[in-house]
């Protein structure tokens, strides 16, 4: 098994991708399943599949394939989706809102503990159960609950300030969904950029593409 901080980020951002896959085969009642199979059902090769798994110790067994529960269960250990990682939420609009409703499921490691806007017309309100807190208390919560990770659902144009605040209270890491980039401005710190448009613009290339070629 290698060392933790030797492994690739390439192989550890393809776990929970093989976590999907093999909780999706684990509800429709697979129990064994061999690295050419998976590797076809998942558009990678076996030896891929085969490396991406010695980093971790290996866990098939020669002739026999991997046995479906018990690789979900070790990969959702690698990937710590029992732990609660103490999570706030900064912008409970549009996108703070459905990320709120939709990822903090059981499993997911981590716990969303606060949810913070400076709108004060929807502090207040509760969302999933927690209520929406105005961002003048963010920095006592913190101090009082100290959470490790944030989600920013904030516009750009306030994260300096509130990234600067978050990191000086003990925010380690960020799910950042804005576009500014808080890496650059705290190189210390565990960053997660999503940007859904991002795929689309891809998609847009992609399917553009094709049509320009069904079309000559
Ligand atoms: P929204 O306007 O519905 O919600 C923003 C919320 O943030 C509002 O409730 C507002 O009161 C609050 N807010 C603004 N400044 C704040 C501050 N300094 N402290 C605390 N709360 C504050 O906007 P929406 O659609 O939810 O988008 C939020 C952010 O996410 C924007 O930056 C947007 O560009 C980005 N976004 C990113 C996506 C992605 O894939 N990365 C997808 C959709 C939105």
């Amino acid at each position: 098994m290698q060392n933790k901080d030797d492994i690739s980020i390439s192989v550890i951002k393809r776990l929970p991708r093989y976590y999907r896959f093999l909780q999706s085969l684990k509800d429709n009642g697979i129990v064994r399943i061999s690295s050419k199979e998976l590797a076809a059902r998942m558009g990678l090769t076996a030896s891929q599949i085969r490396h991406d798994f010695n980093c971790f110790g290996g866990f098939g067994q020669q002739g026999y394939g991997y046995n479906v529960p018990e690789l979900h269960a070790k990969i959702g250990e690698i990937l710590c989706v029992d732990k609660e990682i103490k999570t706030i939420l900064i912008g409970a609009g549009n996108l703070g809102k459905a990320i709120t409703n939709k990822m903090f499921s059981k499993n997911s490691g981590f716990k969303l503990i606060g949810i913070f806007d400076k709108n004060e017309a929807i502090c207040g309100n509760m969302i999933k159960g927690i209520p929406v807190r105005n961002v003048n208390y963010l920095e006592n919560f913190c101090i009082d609950n100290s959470p490790v990770c944030a989600v920013t659902c904030i516009p750009s144009t306030d994260m300096e300030e509130l990234t600067d605040l978050l990191v000086k209270v003990g925010i380690k890491s960020f799910l950042n969904f804005t576009n500014y980039d808080i890496a650059m401005a705290h190189p210390g710190v565990i960053v997660e950029n999503v940007h859904l448009r991002d795929s689309l613009l891809t998609l847009g290339y992609l399917t553009n593409t094709s049509l320009d070629k069904s079309e000559e």
